[in-house]
């Protein structure tokens, strides 16, 4: 099987990258060796090739940008997935598509099903939205993977600059009424090859590690596991701040966004493990020698 993925030097794309590197035909592309905002480009570079699968793990994903930089957010997350998804559709490949929980608006207490209305409230989640319209649009045996709090190795995330800062104060605090699910980029990896199958599940599927958790709870559980492996720290407990505390926030960000995995563990049998399982895990792998 040969596999092309979009995005190789993110977060996301980095991981996929390392986890089928060994099993499968792989080939990589970085923001500079393929630009999303270059149709023409994609078009050439990617309609000469062959491949069974492609991944596009890449994005403008600065929330705060993409609200100011509306038309670059919906060039590169809404109109280059449509494309893509026409590329595929030309050589009988499956697109696998990533999006997010800033799809939807929040207002929701209960986790956001496949089939729970998407409202954006920022650019940034309407050019996602937008970009999954335009991939299932193409052709809805595609696959859209929503995903939420994206964490891993292979670029820093909210985890990682909290386990920083409590390395270097003595006091740090996260926003405590902001609510949704850490995700791994390793279990990502592990459990998406079951889609890779043109013939298997597509349409819009979501994708966390199990639970729900505030940003402040996320941020104890990581500087209690860094404590447990000995990792020094000069704060070791989180304070709570508000939501509206961030004035320096431009785009708005949903307060309750947490992804219900009920149709993934349906269709796999095999439900996420829990993200303080997946924290755990993270933070003893790339910390302990720190
Ligand atoms: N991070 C999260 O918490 C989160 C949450 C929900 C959903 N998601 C979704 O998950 C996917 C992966 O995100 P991530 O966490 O891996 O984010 P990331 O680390 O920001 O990776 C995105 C990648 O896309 C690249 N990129 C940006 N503009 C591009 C362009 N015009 N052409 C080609 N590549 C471009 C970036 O390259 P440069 O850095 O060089 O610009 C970067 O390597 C995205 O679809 C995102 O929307 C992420």
């Amino acid at each position: 099987m040969k596999i092309v993925i979009i995005g190789a030097g993110g977060r996301l794309g980095a991981a996929l990258v390392r986890e089928f590197g060994a099993k499968y035909d792989l080939a990589g592309f970085d923001h500079a060796q393929l630009d999303l905002s270059n149709l023409h480009d994609l078009r050439e570079k990617l309609g000469g090739m062959n491949f069974d699968v492609l991944i596009n793990a890449a994005a403008f994903t600065n929330v705060d940008f993409c609200e100011t930089q509306r038309d670059q957010a919906f060039l590169i997350n809404a109109e280059a997935p449509g494309v893509l998804a026409e590329i595929c559709n030309a050589k009988d490949a499956k697109l696998i598509h990533f999006s997010t929980d800033y799809v939807f608006d929040g207002e929701k207490r209960a986790p956001y099903t496949e089939e729970d209305q998407a409202k954006p409230i920022s650019a940034y989640g309407e050019s996602k939205l937008t970009g999954e319209k335009n991939v299932l649009a193409a052709d809805e045996r595609h696959l859209v993977v929503r995903v939420s709090w994206v964490f891993g190795p292979d670029r820093p995330s909210f985890i990682d600059a909290m386990i920083k800062r409590a390395r270097e104060n003595e006091k740090v605090d996260a926003i405590a009424d902001k609510f949704s699910t850490p995700t791994y980029t390793q279990d990502i990896a592990r459990m998406l090859p079951q889609f890779f199958d043109r013939g298997v599940e597509g349409g819009i599927l979501h994708f966390a590690n199990a639970g729900k958790c505030s940003w402040q709870e996320y941020a104890q559980w990581a500087l209690d596991c860094c404590e447990r492996i000995g990792v020094s720290l000069k704060a070791t407990t989180v304070g709570a701040c508000k939501l509206t505390d961030m004035k320096s926030w431009v785009a708005r960000r949903p307060v309750f966004s947490v992804l219900s995995t009920a149709k993934y563990t349906e269709l796999t049998g095999t439900p996420p493990r829990a993200w303080r399982e997946a924290v755990t895990d993270y933070i003893t792998r790339f910390y302990s020698k720190k």
